[in-house]
């Protein structure tokens, strides 16, 4: 999943324990394992429902939780779009469509995306991402700065005459947290800051728009953002729940209406509605550059450490 806002990163000497780094491999493991199968199953006139469902119960059977739920981007979405609960929309034959996974063990997160599409028509768009995400991982090493990979993605993407999205970009990784940081911008900047002893997501996104996405009024995603005492029974409820599963990541609405949460749909709705208005909870809204206009993104997460830079997926 990207990077919507631009934060200030300030350098701490923090170094990775083996542990960490053990974890961060072995959910990328699992991931590499989950694309591949999405990539073999995924055809059109499925239901995105269908999509994300089959892709969430098997990250489920490969014993990993999903780190935030899957996104199913359509066309001039760049990112959030998760089915709803008895969502029917399907992925057609003329869409292209970004499918981004997180999967996490014990809150370390891998993070990974594909554009997938049955037009041909949309196969450049696909390869600018694919290769923008390709020259910069040829450049990776220790010490690569922030302006480096910008430039690598923005010179990459409009050489296929396509443009990148400024406003969105790749990001740190850290436990629990899906958009640590650094934010790694996806055009060129002056940043020397470097890379060091993280894990970071790359994820060129590259659009036949404008290269600049804004907040659609869909919401399908959340997550806590500041916890506040609230007055109603069920919602204290929901927020203890999500607190315990969720923890800080972010979770889809659909995830809600279980059997754990004893709550029926009504007041699981009026009570997630009540979270809202309180600012318990923060909204990702589907992100979209303007009408008409064709995105693509590709995605993969690395860690830094030991002097060195490796691909986890
Ligand atoms: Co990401």
């Amino acid at each position: 999943m990207c990077d919507s806002c631009s934060t200030v990163y300030e350098d701490e000497e923090t170094l990775m324990k083996e542990e960490e780094v053990e974890n961060y491999i072995k959910a990328g493991k699992i991931l590499q394992k989950i694309i591949k199968y999405a990539k073999e199953f995924i055809r059109p006139e499925q239901t995105l429902l269908e999509i994300a469902t089959k892709i969430e119960e098997k990250i489920a059977k490969e014993k990993a939780s999903p780190a935030f739920p899957v996104n199913l981007s359509l066309n001039n979405e760049a990112a959030h779009r998760t089915p709803a609960k008895d969502d029917a929309k399907k992925f057609t034959k003329k869409d292209i469509m970004k499918v981004d996974i997180g999967v996490h063990i014990d809150g370390y997160i891998a993070d990974a995306a594909f554009s997938i599409s049955y037009n041909k028509e949309h196969n450049e768009l696909i390869k600018a991402s694919k290769e923008a995400l390709r020259n910069t991982e040829k450049i990776l090493k220790e010490g690569i700065t922030l302006g480096e990979i910008g430039k690598t993605i923005e010179e990459t993407i409009r050489a296929f005459g396509f443009k990148p999205i400024a406003n969105l970009s790749g990001h740190g990784l850290a436990q629990y947290e899906a958009h640590a940081e650094p934010t790694i911008p996806n055009t060129s900047n002056k940043s020397t800051l470097e890379i060091k002893d993280i894990a970071f997501a790359i994820e060129p996104f590259a659009s036949t728009g404008n290269g600049y996405v804004r907040d659609s009024h869909e919401v399908q995603i959340y997550s806590i953002d500041e916890i506040k005492p609230v007055r109603s029974k069920h919602a204290r409820n929901l927020l203890n729940f999500i607190m315990e599963r969720f923890k800080t990541l972010p979770f889809a609405e659909r995830w809600l209406y279980c059997e754990e949460l004893k709550l029926n749909e009504f007041q699981t709705k009026l009570a997630l509605r009540e979270l809202i208005m309180h600012g318990c909870l923060k909204e990702y809204p589907i992100l979209k550059d303007i009408e008409g206009s064709l995105v693509s993104q590709a995605e993969a997460s690395f860690l830094a450490f030991n002097g060195e830079i490796i691909r986890i997926v």
